[in-house]
């Protein structure tokens, strides 16, 4: 696949596939890959804008190199200091000696601690809502902090209507057959998914930063959007945009149950199933059910930020509860989630503690959380003695879905 295409007259995408990356920031896992886009603006100055890993440093110098067409790099904007888009800019400096790196003033802070060797005279800070015209491009930048660093900055161009994005409005998800923009595949299909588990994993804690920045840009007549990872938009971006102001206000995407379970023996994973089972046959047409144990906690936050109701099933262990439930709930917390409603089911053999813990952690340690009153607790195992309960929590789940 080439990594080199052109998406307007002036810009050029540059792009590589990282194949063998298993854990984004060390803890993500993506079977499905990534890609470190940037972007190249060939005017009367030529500007890059971003770098990428350090993991495809060859094929990404060997691609500007190609794009430039013999021409030198004058500009590098340094949009975003998180390693993976910022690895190379040693090697740009030493590749292109008199270019010019624009950042702000967080930029520079940050390529320094990270050991980046860079003089002042090789560097132009620019403020909030600055512009910069490079030939017959002017470019607005325009600060989006804490999206998801604090020295995230966008640009505008304001000729063409491209907005570079950094992080925001990516995905995981590596290019396939070189195809680049959003209308050449099925994204409902293939794409939705990564997108909404990087979104929510990435940048889901910062939910009114991305209100915020949602907010700024409808000032700009955006016509393309150009992520740091993922594919470009160029048709259709309410969708898109609607998807971020759903995922930053926490609102759910789809009325529907996710069901969440863990089981050490099988007799919670029995409950969890054929409560999933019998939700189904009352009419609710989204259901999803995930066992803790082998759905890792980035998926479950994905699903958790897509409907609208949550049934946790977990058996009580060591008078707590399930210790991968617990990262569960703790990786909700650390990204705000809220405004959900919550059912339990709980096991225990000897002592259910677990109800109640979960209970308080709704209530207590996430915010706008509704936790039902209505609970079903087993004793061991599922018997005849549940099917009170069980109905009971179901009208509830119901009745609520119908009332939401
Ligand atoms: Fe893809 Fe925040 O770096």
């Amino acid at each position: 696949m080439s990594n080199i295409r052109k998406v307007t007259e002036d810009i050029y995408w540059l792009g590589v596939n990282d194949e063998g990356l298993e854990l984004f920031e060390e803890f993500i896992p993506i079977p499905e890959g990534v890609v470190y886009n940037s972007y190249l603006l060939v005017d009367e100055k030529t500007v890059l804008f971003d770098t990428a890993d350090i993991r495809v440093v060859d094929e990404f110098l060997a691609s500007i190199k190609a794009a430039l067409d013999g021409r030198t790099l004058d500009y590098l904007v340094v949009q975003h200091m998180e390693p993976d888009h910022s690895c190379c800019i040693q090697h740009i400096l030493e590749t292109y000696p008199d270019v010019t790196i624009i950042g702000n003033e967080k930029t520079f802070l940050l390529a320094r601690q990270f050991g980046v060797e860079i003089e002042n005279e090789s560097i132009q800070e620019v403020v909030d809502g600055e512009s910069m015209t490079f030939g017959k491009h002017t470019v607005v930048f325009t600060f989006a902090p804490m999206v998801h660093w604090p020295e995230v900055m966008m640009s505008f161009d304001v000729t063409e209507g491209v907005l570079f994005s950094a992080d925001a409005f990516g995905s995981f998800g590596k290019l396939v057959d070189g195809k680049l923009f959003s209308d050449e595949v099925d994204y409902e299909t293939d794409w939705i998914e990564p997108a909404r588990r990087y979104f929510t994993n990435i940048v889901g804690k910062y939910g009114s930063h991305v209100q915020h920045l949602l907010k700024k840009i409808e000032a700009f007549e955006v016509k393309m959007i150009l992520p740091l990872h993922g594919l470009i938009w160029r048709e259709n971006l309410g969708y898109f945009l609607d998807k971020y102001d759903k995922w930053s206000r926490y609102e759910p995407e789809e009325k529907g149950v996710l069901i969440v379970y863990a089981s050490m023996y099988g007799n919670t994973e029995k409950a969890a199933q054929s409560f999933s089972e019998l939700l189904k046959a009352k009419g609710v047409e989204q259901v999803a059910t995930y066992n803790v144990s082998n759905t890792d906690a980035s998926y479950l936050v994905s699903e958790t930020f897509r409907l609208s109701h949550v049934v946790i099933a977990c058996p009580t262990y060591n008078l707590g509860i399930f210790p991968l439930m617990h990262n569960y709930f703790l990786r909700l917390k650390e990204l705000n989630v809220k405004n959900r409603t919550i059912g339990i089911i709980e096991n225990g053999s000897w002592a259910p503690k677990a109800g109640d813990i979960i209970h308080d952690y709704f209530d207590k340690e996430l915010k706008e959380m509704t936790v039902l009153d209505d609970r079903v607790t087993i004793i061991s195992a599922m018997k005849e003695m549940n099917d009170p309960e069980i109905e009971s929590l179901i009208d509830a789940l119901v009745e609520s879905l119908q009332t939401s």
